[in-house]
């Protein structure tokens, strides 16, 4: 089921309306008029960028040693938070990878929308695009989906025939480091499939089209 703000739609409609003017393909679609764009939502200061980066005073999201600097501004669910995983249930740092905890910070609904830039927020995420803290219906991502080589060409197609390579007009996404068991190793991530400012123009923030299931099928060999 889908749900989407009204006004979003409406900037939807209109964006692709001048990106079918400015570019037939609509491969340069942008975060503007996307679901991340929060210009009118009210709780974004009326700016498109502010509440997930911010040019001074960013964030260090350094999770065990493996982090990321996106100049981040948004507030991370605590440490302590508990994840239901297909492993059990698990902490944050050991459930997620850096990437996907900036995901966390609005789609698990622990932290509220408008938590940024070091103020404290009231307003949550809901409907379909909370995600929540209980990942067992969810699509693998950090420690439950660690990339094993070994099922390379068997169960999953090679790393380097996807990791990054072009599909159509837009490329998939990398795989993430994390420490899974005292180890560092690759995982799958919420960026791994998904571009959060909608560069390439897909529908739910893909990084490639899934069309006939391709962006599944670049992995799993099925
Ligand atoms: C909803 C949150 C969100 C919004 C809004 C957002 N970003 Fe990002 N941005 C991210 C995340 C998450 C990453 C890390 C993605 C990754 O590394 O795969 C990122 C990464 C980046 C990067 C570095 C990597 C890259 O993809 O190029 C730049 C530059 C960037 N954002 C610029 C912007 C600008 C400029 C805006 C406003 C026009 C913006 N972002 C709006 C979440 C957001
Ligand atoms: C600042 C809070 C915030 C952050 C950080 C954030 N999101 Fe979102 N995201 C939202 C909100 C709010 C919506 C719903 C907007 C609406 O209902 O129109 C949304 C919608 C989405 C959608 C639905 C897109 C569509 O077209 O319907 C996807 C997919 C998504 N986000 C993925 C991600 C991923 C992946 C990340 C991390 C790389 C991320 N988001 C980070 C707030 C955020
Ligand atoms: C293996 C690829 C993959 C991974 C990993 C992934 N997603 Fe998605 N996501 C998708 C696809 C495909 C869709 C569109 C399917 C659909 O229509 O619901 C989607 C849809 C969504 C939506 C929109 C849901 C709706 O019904 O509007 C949100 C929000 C979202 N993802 C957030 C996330 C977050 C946050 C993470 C990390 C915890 C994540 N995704 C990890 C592939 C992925
Ligand atoms: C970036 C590569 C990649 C993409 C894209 C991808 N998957 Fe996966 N998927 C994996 C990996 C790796 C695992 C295994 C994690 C594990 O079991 O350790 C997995 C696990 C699964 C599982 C088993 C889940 C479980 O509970 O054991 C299913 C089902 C699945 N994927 C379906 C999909 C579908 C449907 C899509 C498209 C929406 C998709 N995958 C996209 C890599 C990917």
């Amino acid at each position: 089921m889908k749900r989407r703000h009204m006004n979003n739609l409406g900037l939807k409609v209109l964006a692709l309306g001048a990106a079918g003017i400015l570019c037939a393909s609509g491969a340069n679609a942008q975060i503007r008029g996307s679901a991340h764009d929060f210009t009118n939502a009210g709780w974004s200061r009326n700016q498109i960028c502010l509440p997930c980066h911010t040019p001074h005073n960013a964030m260090h999201v350094d999770i065990n040693g493996y982090g990321t600097e996106r100049l981040w501004n948004h507030s991370l669910p605590s440490e302590g938070q508990v994840y239901e995983t297909q492993d059990g249930p698990m902490p944050r740092n050991d459930a997620l990878d850096a990437y996907s905890i900036l995901c966390m910070g609005c789609h698990d609904g622990t932290v509220a929308l408008d938590s940024f830039g070091g103020v404290n927020g009231s307003q949550f995420i809901f409907g379909s695009e909370l995600i929540g803290t209980d990942l067992t219906n969810d699509h693998p991502v950090g420690s439950s989906a660690v990339w094993n080589p070994i099922y390379e060409g068997t169960r999953y197609n090679p790393r380097s025939t996807w990791e990054g390579q072009t599909f159509g007009n837009s490329s998939m996404g990398r795989l993430r480091d994390m420490i899974v068991n005292g180890q560092v190793q690759p995982v799958i991530s919420c960026a791994t499939c998904h571009e959060p400012h909608r560069r390439g123009g897909h529908d739910d923030l893909l990084r490639i089209s899934n069309t006939g299931s391709q962006m599944c099928l670049a992995c799993h060999i099925k």
